[in-house]
């Protein structure tokens, strides 16, 4: 078998915020490998930094110290035109809100991330067509986002996110406003897409179930992050583990 290629790689990364005379250190010394084809979860404790690790990991930010490397190239110290252009390439987002622009239908919505691309409109609609199609939504593409239900908001946000087939997909809190059927449903998506695509996926989560269908689970705690081991019997954190990050 061969080894996967790595997808993002931290190394001593370490975020920390100055107001005025105070300093926050949110994230210390973390490392991560995240290998093509992963499905991961990040759990924590509201204020842990799981926004502010997924902003540096989705190039929206930088780290203060450490290194973070995106299909082996270094993009902690770039300026943010390069880093904009390297996320349109190669990142994903799936947000907790949806983040769909109203006045666009589902289809315009779809097309976004490769109008930035300068893809012609034929091809761009051909493609946004075929990712809907993927998700279930081929018979809404003109449909405004006031006019869908909140998952079928979220399976066109997923469609969005992969239209410009990114190597890393991005969820903060993917089910997070969704009732516990339809966030079934939008979970199941993601996992369908990974196993039958492969698509690399990092899921912010709240919710211990959604956590537990990742492949690999890891916990945000005091800027710390864990990795529970997937041959780990109970698949969850020592008796001791600080109230918060235990499943409910
Ligand atoms: N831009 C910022 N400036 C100062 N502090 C921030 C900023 N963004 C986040 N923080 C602080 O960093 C910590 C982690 O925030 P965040 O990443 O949003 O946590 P989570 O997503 O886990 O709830 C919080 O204490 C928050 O106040
Ligand atoms: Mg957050």
């Amino acid at each position: 078998m061969t080894a996967q290629p790595c997808v993002l790689r931290l190394a001593s990364l370490q975020k920390s915020y100055a107001i005025g005379p105070v300093t926050t250190e949110v994230l210390q010394e973390i490392d991560l490998e995240v290998k093509a084809g992963d499905l991961l979860s990040v759990m924590g404790p509201s204020g842990s930094g799981k926004s502010t690790l997924m902003h540096i990991i989705g190039l929206l930010d930088r780290p203060t110290s450490g290194s973070c490397c995106l299909n082996g190239r270094d993009v902690s110290k770039l300026d943010d035109s390069v880093l904009s252009a390297l996320r349109n390439q190669h990142i994903g987002f799936v947000f907790q809100s949806f983040n769909l622009l109203a006045n666009l239908t589902a289809l315009e919505n779809v097309c976004l991330p490769l109008v930035y691309r300068g893809i012609r409109s034929p091809e761009m609609k051909r493609r946004a067509g075929a990712l809907l199609e993927q998700v279930g939504m081929s018979d809404r593409m003109n449909h405004r986002p006031s006019q869908l239900s909140g998952g079928q908001k979220q399976r066109v946000a997923i469609a969005r996110a992969l239209v410009g087939e990114p190597e890393l997909l991005l969820a903060d809190e993917p089910t997070g406003a969704l009732d516990s059927e339809t966030a079934r449903e939008v979970m199941n998506l993601l996992l369908q897409l990974n196993a039958e695509q492969g698509i690399t996926i990092l899921i912010i989560t709240h919710d211990p179930l959604v956590a537990r269908q990742c492949i690999r689970q890891l916990h945000l705690r005091d800027g710390k992050l864990l990795e529970v081991k997937e041959q780990d019997p109970g698949a969850t954190l020592p008796e001791d583990a600080p109230e918060g990050i235990l499943p409910r």
